[in-house]
């Protein structure tokens, strides 16, 4: 497909959003943006001292690429700043742009089907019980040698969702128009086939 086409995934945190935008993005070789990434990289300057608003402006694509993005203090710094609307403005244009480019693109987050790209071709709505996905995001740490336990996962997906969906500006909601996957019981193949489906039927392909 060389026409742009959008995919907006949106879903509060660890639904399996990343992993499914992926693999979508894959399968049709589209482009993939994880837009948290965007919102990891100003929490990380701002917790090194920044004002949120000049973090914001002056991103690079070497912020994007920082190994230290995926902590838990990172993500309560992002689900911070990406309550205020002056930096959610800075970041706009990006994510806009990207998601028109030549060849499709998947973009995943809170608020791309509902602010980013309403006029996205494809949108869907990634979501599980807030228990399953702190489990998730308990092992994927504890995969990778972080101690945090459990319960302090489960405080932190809860209130990072509590944050992003009380927000007055561009709340996490779904998108009137957005097919709904929950993720609860389902295995991630699955997830990915019923996000394939909802995806080619509105007139994606590679
Ligand atoms: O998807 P993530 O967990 O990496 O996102 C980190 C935080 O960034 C999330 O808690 C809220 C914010 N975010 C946002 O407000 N809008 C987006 N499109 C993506 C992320």
């Amino acid at each position: 497909m060389s026409e742009p086409f959008t995919v907006a995934i949106d879903g509060p945190a660890a639904a399996g959003k990343g992993t499914i935008s992926k693999a979508v993005a894959e399968q049709l070789g589209f482009a993939h943006l994880d837009t948290g990434l965007l919102y990891r990289a100003v929490g990380a300057r701002v917790l090194a001292g920044e004002e949120p608003l000049t973090a914001a402006q002056a991103l690079t694509r070497e912020d994007l690429e920082r190994d230290d993005l995926r902590t838990a203090e990172v993500a309560q710094a992002a689900s911070k700043v990406a309550v205020i609307a002056e930096v959610r403005s800075a970041l706009m244009e990006f994510q806009r742009s990207f998601a028109r480019r030549a060849g499709g693109a998947v973009l995943d987050g809170r608020d791309i089907g509902t602010v980013i790209c309403p006029q996205a071709e494809a949108k869907l709505f990634v979501t599980a019980s807030a228990e399953v996905r702190a489990e998730r995001r308990y092992l994927e740490l504890a995969a990778k040698g972080d101690r945090t336990t459990r319960a302090e996962v489960l405080a932190d997906v809860t209130e990072r969702d509590r944050r992003d969906r009380e927000r007055a500006t561009a709340p996490l909601e779904a998108a009137g128009d957005a097919v709904v996957i929950d993720t609860s019981d389902m295995s991630i193949e699955d997830a990915i086939a019923a996000a394939m489906r909802a995806v080619t039927a509105k007139g994606a392909r590679r």
